[in-house]
């Protein structure tokens, strides 16, 4: 699917391939980079450094569920070919819950605010009728930009979890939202 982002270029989004490893990978460095620059970055490492090993682990785990249906994962590439983004949707989100898929998103730092992020959510959650009829997000309560997309999308928040993660001697308050995707909800048409 091709989507114009807000600075009037053209994004595809698609689904994760195998062969993304290597720009998944320089993401992550990326991420993990903010991390360093800011420890109440939305994407955490759980206080491990972060090694190739462990990325490459994560993408073929990734990769995996996807092709076992197990999770939907797709990416926004840039008109260059570039991955710039991935969203995914875990099947199975805790035993007993079938019918739940929790969603996690990430766009690179130069490539936020021009509605990727919006895109690759409405790709997701068009995939997941049918398929799922709850979906969930996990996100820190100061991370406005990860708030307001799912927002926008009708998320409702869940669960708040005063100082539910501690980073060295940060505390970080997280909320936690949810989604029905039975009865077919309205979905923005603005992008
Ligand atoms: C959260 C994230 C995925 C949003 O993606 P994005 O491509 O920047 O989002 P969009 O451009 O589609 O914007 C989505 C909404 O958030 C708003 N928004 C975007 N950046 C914002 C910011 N820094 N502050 C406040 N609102 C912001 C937009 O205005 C838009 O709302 P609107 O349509 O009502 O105007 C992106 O900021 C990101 O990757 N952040 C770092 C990683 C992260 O925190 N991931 C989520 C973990 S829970």
């Amino acid at each position: 699917m091709k989507v114009l982002g807000r600075d009037a270029l053209m994004y595809k989004i698609r689904k994760l391939k195998r062969s993304d490893f290597t720009t998944y990978y320089e993401n992550e460095v990326s991420y993990y980079k903010e991390l360093l620059e800011n420890p109440a970055f939305g994407i955490g490492t759980y206080g491990k450094k972060i090694k190739k090993k462990g990325i490459k682990a994560a993408f073929s785990k990734l990769y995996k569920r996807a092709a076992s249906h197990n999770a939907i994962v797709v990416v926004a590439e840039n008109d260059a070919g570039r991955m710039v983004g991935i969203g995914e949707l875990q099947g199975h989100a805790w035993a007993e819950a079938p019918h739940i898929a929790d969603m996690g998103f990430s766009i690179i730092k130069e490539y936020r605010g021009k509605g990727i992020g919006t895109a690759i959510v409405r790709q997701l959650l068009k995939m997941a009728k049918g398929k799922y009829e709850i979906v969930t997000a996990g996100t820190f309560s100061r991370n406005t930009a990860s708030k307001r997309l799912l927002k926008k999308f009708g998320f409702k928040r869940w669960a708040f979890g005063p100082k539910f993660v501690k980073r060295g001697k940060l505390y970080m308050d997280t909320e936690i939202f949810y989604l029905r995707l039975k009865n077919s909800h309205k979905q923005p048409l603005k992008s």
